[in-house]
């Protein structure tokens, strides 16, 4: 497994994250094999939000299942979400939601100190100073090590750096081989032919590498918004045959070189995977060692419907 160093945040943390997003249904017993698994390969980090499943229910499942695992708390770096708020169809970043969210992920996950807060999708009535109170607490009471965002253009995150005291070290957005479009605004810049070049995030990828945020990249095996995964899907023959063959070549899964292909982006991402079937996990790890080209990185991404302008 690659490590990386964020900077002003976890130090030594896996380049692959087990998100557990889809982790609710699973048995405490299977949802420990997931955890496992994934430490195993060598995954130190948990991604959750207080929203995956119902009352936080991807929480309480991993806190229920860790004792089983055999693991101690601080093997593992635990990052949690705030923010989404389905239950009452709203994005909510007022400092009373901030501070409950986070005191219902450490009842429901057992611990005392998430390693990383994000917040999750933009409330567009946040207030930066109420959220910089709420940071300021949170740090304050130990309950939070580092601070970062998710899906959050850079503009907005501007607007909160005036505000918060505390580095903002990540942000977690989409990418994956079919959804690339936080690479391909720049790479098709001013091109009126295409919708590939419409600037959809102002220009997130460059903004976090400027300004040291590590960028972390959800459903990366996914195409459209969790239309299914690209990987043996025959609506997606050109790109199933260029991961085939680099799959072959490297002696690895195609998922793990579409995983791989993330891992050699110089910006030192990190990759989110939501697999909860062990084998598949142990297959996507793999990515850590699959060494893709200039050539390579290239030639998925114009296998996956792209063409150099
Ligand atoms: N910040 C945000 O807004 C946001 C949004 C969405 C997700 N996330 C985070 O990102 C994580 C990953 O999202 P995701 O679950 O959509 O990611 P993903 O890894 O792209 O997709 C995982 C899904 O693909 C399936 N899959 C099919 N073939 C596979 C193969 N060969 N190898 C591996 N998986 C295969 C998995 O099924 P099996 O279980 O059968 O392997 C699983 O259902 C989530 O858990 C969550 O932590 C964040």
């Amino acid at each position: 497994m690659k490590h990386i160093n964020i900077v002003n945040g976890p130090q030594n943390v896996s380049a692959i994250i087990q998100g557990c997003m889809r982790m609710p249904d699973l048995t405490k017993e299977d949802a420990a094999k997931v955890i496992r698994t994934a430490y195993d390969c060598g995954i130190n980090f948990y991604d959750h939000a207080t929203c995956y499943g119902q009352d936080g229910a991807a929480e309480s499942k991993f806190a229920e299942a860790f004792p089983l695992t055999g693991l101690k708390r601080e093997d593992i770096y635990i990052q949690s979400k705030c923010g989404l708020c389905f239950d009452r169809n709203e994005f909510d970043w007022t400092k009373e939601n901030i501070l409950s969210s986070v005191d219902d992920s450490l009842r429901r996950l057992n611990i005392d100190y998430l390693d990383t807060l994000l917040l999750h999708r933009p409330d567009v009535l946040f207030d930066p100073e109420e959220v910089a109170e709420a940071f300021d607490t949170l740090e304050k009471a130990g309950k939070v090590r580092y601070f970062g965002v998710s899906n959050l253009v850079p503009m907005q995150t501007e607007l909160l750096k005036k505000y918060v005291k505390q580095p903002l070290v990540i942000n977690q957005v989409q990418l994956s081989l079919e959804q690339s479009q936080l690479i391909d605004q720049a790479l098709y810049m001013n091109n009126k032919s295409t919708e590939f070049s419409i600037n959809r995030d102002g220009n997130l990828l460059d903004y976090c590498r400027l300004n040291d945020i590590t960028i972390q990249a959800w459903s990366p095996l996914q195409f459209g918004m969790f239309g299914g995964t690209f990987i043996d899907n025959p609506d997606f023959p050109e790109l199933n045959k260029t991961l085939g063959e680099l799959a072959d070549r490297e002696k690895a899964s195609k998922a793990a070189i579409a995983i791989a292909w993330i891992l050699r982006h110089p910006a030192k991402m990190q990759a989110i995977i939501g697999s909860m079937n062990p084998e598949h996990i142990k297959d996507v790890c793999a990515a850590a060692d699959v060494n893709l080209s200039h050539h390579d990185w290239y030639a998925l991404y114009l296998s996956a419907g792209k063409y150099l302008p």
